[in-house]
């Protein structure tokens, strides 16, 4: 096949997204728009990749720059061309030759918003180019809404394309066209320089058109073809934010219907938002409103219930995740059962058949196997000793408003209910601490530790003040 060069456009200002961020950094429910284009690119191995940057460019730049770390696209191959003023897609094209001065062959041009398109389909696309001997070829789908999208304009005999019309500069005749332009496109170098060159700006938006050159390949009568796919969910371009949440939809449908056949069984798959990076294991069920963020990994067996947020957590197997759950940079060992309404913030790590349950907030504490802090808890700093039992109400007092202390909790400890332990302190292995009791010093293993002020009852005080 010829040489290939991968053009993407990525200057324009995203004046629909209402942000202030240029909009090939947009973020879809995974990662920023351009770090898919650039992966699906490389895949495709150019001779070199050109990114039309403007507005904003320094954020593009920094953006492709440091998704280099985490995606599979090679920044070495990636060239950036300048476009002064953001003048068109024809324009940005224009401002991209200088770059490829010493290319012959065909130009692949993508637009950096259209983040979902596979290289499946653009290999294909670029073989039927290759054997058409067309100087442009590009892809078409038919849409029911065919809405801002560019009309595919076909001479009503031949069928062939003779232009594309912007929805903008439509006839409602054209208008009611419902094959739009992808913004995908394989154009031979040399009529590419050309066209772009001789581009003009009369049309609606006084912008120049890219879309344009097919009517200028037209009338030299040279070779157009068109590469017509089936479904808009490859091509959906992000212009606003509804475009993006189409497109995130897509996505996480994608993730969920492959967790699905794998073997992880979701309620309400539309209600949930998996993060590309995130395992789980084979027979584990999830229910609705479930998000999993980051790096986390969830194993078999395990039961969600629902109404979740799991961010950078390790979850082993027959794990259950009660109602109303949130976790972070959290480790949830084998059998283990957590909420309903419980916290984990960072480093809160649970052994085997540990139970936090309901209202209970855990950080920076190790619970080792067979723990319980079954209700209204706070354990901070704190080491919590295999089969301890912790009482409702019981809270470690781990920070004295200037540093915090830790708490050590023996094995086979019982802390009575309402109980404070006020750290530094440590609990030995065996003791229990009476209901009530402000902890203060160590308590020695196997004593029963007790603060309570006496108890007073005074015979007929309550009816005799009733009168
Ligand atoms: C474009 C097409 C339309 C097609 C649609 C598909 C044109 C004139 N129209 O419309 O036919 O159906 O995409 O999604 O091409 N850009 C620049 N510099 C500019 C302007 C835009 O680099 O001066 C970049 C943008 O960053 C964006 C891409 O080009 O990534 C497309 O621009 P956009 O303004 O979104 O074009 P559409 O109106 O969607
Ligand atoms: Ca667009």
């Amino acid at each position: 096949m010829e040489s290939l060069a991968v053009l993407i456009l990525a200057a324009g200002l995203g004046k629909r997204m209402k942000s202030d961020l240029p909009k090939v950094v947009a973020t879809t429910c995974d990662k920023p728009m351009i770090h898919h284009v650039l992966e699906t690119a490389s895949s495709l191995n150019p001779e070199r990749i050109v990114v039309v940057t403007g507005h904003k460019k320094e954020v593009v730049v920094d953006c492709i720059t440091k998704g280099a770390k985490t995606n599979s696209y090679d920044i070495s191959k990636i060239q950036y061309a300048d476009q002064l003023a953001q003048l068109g897609t024809g324009d940005a094209v224009k401002s991209a030759l200088p770059a490829l001065e010493s290319f012959t062959g065909t130009v692949l041009i993508l637009y950096g918003d259209t983040p979902l398109v596979s290289p499946k389909t653009l290999s294909d696309f670029l073989k039927t180019h290759a054997s058409s001997s067309s100087v442009l070829s590009l892809i078409t789908v038919n849409l029911s809404e065919a809405n801002a999208y560019g009309r595919i304009i076909r001479d009503p005999n031949s069928k062939t394309i003779q232009s594309i019309v912007e929805a903008k500069d439509c006839s409602p005749a054209e208008l009611s066209v419902t094959e739009v332009n992808s913004g995908i496109y394989a154009v031979e170098s040399t009529f590419l320089r050309g066209a772009v060159t001789d581009l003009k700006n009369d049309n609606a938006q006084g912008e120049y058109y890219l879309t344009d050159i097919v009517g200028a390949a037209v009338s030299e009568k040279l070779p157009v073809a068109t590469y017509s796919i089936h479904s808009m969910r490859e091509v959906q371009g992000v212009n606003d934010l509804y475009d993006m949440s189409l497109v995130n939809r897509t996505i996480m449908e994608e993730r969920v219907k492959a967790l699905l056949k794998s073997g992880v069984y979701f309620e309400m798959p539309d209600t949930v938002s998996i993060d590309a990076e995130v395992t789980i294991g084979a027979g584990t069920k999830i229910g609705p409103n479930v998000q999993i963020r980051g790096k986390s990994s969830i194993g078999s067996g395990c039961v969600i219930e629902g109404t979740a947020f799991i961010q950078d957590s390790r979850i082993a197997d027959n794990v259950h995740i009660k109602l109303c759950v949130r976790m972070e940079k959290a480790v949830v060992g084998n059998d283990s059962m957590v909420g309903p309404f419980a916290h984990l913030r960072p480093d809160a790590v649970l052994d085997e058949d540990v139970k936090v349950g309901n209202f209970v907030e855990v950080k920076k504490s190790h619970l080792k196997k067979g723990a319980k802090a079954s209700h209204l808890t706070y354990l901070g700093d704190a080491t919590v000793g295999k089969d301890a039992n912790i009482g409702a109400g019981t809270i470690t007092c781990n920070y004295d408003g200037y540093k915090k202390s830790e708490t050590i909790i023996g094995a086979g400890v019982f802390i009575g209910s309402n109980s404070s332990l006020v750290a530094p302190v440590t609990i030995e292995d065996g003791a229990t601490v009476g209901a009530g009791s402000v902890i203060t010093k160590r308590v020695e293993k196997d004593s029963l530790a007790i603060t309570r002020s006496p108890l007073i009852t005074k015979a007929g005080w309550s009816k005799k003040k009733r009168g």
